[in-house]
């Protein structure tokens, strides 16, 4: 799951390295970014001219602490692959101004001509990013409430107990809009979403369902995640 993920986001930049990636954090893409930085290096890919954005962030937590996504995204991909200041930006989850905290990444995603690569994890609920069930398909950035399964998994991220109540989130249009749009999952705690992910009913309920809709779609599971799949 890992390297194929990996060689999907290297085949993208080496097609167009100045490519608008967007990254999710959590536990399952990390050894993909343990091996994209590997493989970076040794094959020499010049990330020097793509622009990286956040997925999501949670609302509220400071970026130098461990598990907000600023600090693990840092962390695990950019210091890695040597990714500038000037390459990133990211939902501030500190910010005052909600809307134009969105405003500003949608802009930024327009003017790249969308999202090259979107490489997104999977909530047990079916969320992507913080696209919570229920979310309206349509929108684009925005904050959410979260979801209360989200709020007890946010938990496992932080060292200490962290307030979380909000996130905020690409919209699930960008994301199928994306050219190349990546799900990673992997465990047998992802198999039930993933059945209804590619085999259930395409609804707001599951927003990672909306990914059988999308021509650019690729869901990416090892055997453990596939083992409900009957399909
Ligand atoms: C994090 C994110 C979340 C996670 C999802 C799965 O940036 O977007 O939607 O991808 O909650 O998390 P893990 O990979 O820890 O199971």
């Amino acid at each position: 799951m890992s390297v194929a993920a990996a060689d999907i986001i290297i085949d993208c930049v080496k097609n167009k390295p100045n490519a608008l990636l967007a990254f999710a954090t959590g536990n399952t893409p990390l050894l993909t970014y343990k091996l994209l930085a590997e493989k970076v290096k040794e094959q020499q890919i010049d990330f020097s001219k793509c622009f990286c954005i956040g997925l999501d962030e949670w609302v509220g937590v400071p970026p130098n602490v461990k598990g907000s996504c600023h600090y693990d995204l840092h962390e695990h991909i950019f210091k890695p692959l040597d990714i500038k200041q000037s390459q990133i930006y990211l939902f501030d989850g500190l910010s005052a101004d909600i809307l134009s905290e969105c405003k500003k990444m949608n802009e930024l995603v327009r003017e790249h001509g969308g999202v090259d690569c979107l490489l997104a994890g999977i909530g047990v609920n079916g969320h992507i990013g913080f696209n919570e069930p229920g979310v309206d398909p349509s929108l684009e950035a925005h904050d959410q409430l979260l979801h209360p399964t989200t709020l007890a998994s946010g938990q496992n991220y932080f060292k200490e107990v962290t307030k979380l109540e909000k996130g905020l989130t690409l919209g699930l249009s960008q994301a199928m809009n994306a050219k190349k749009f990546l799900i990673v999952a992997n465990g047998k705690s992802k198999a039930d979403i993933i059945k209804k992910t590619v085999q259930g009913e395409v609804t707001n309920e599951v927003p990672a369902s909306y990914i059988q809709m999308c021509e650019n779609g690729i869901v990416i599971i090892d055997k453990e995640a596939a083992s409900e799949l009957t399909k």
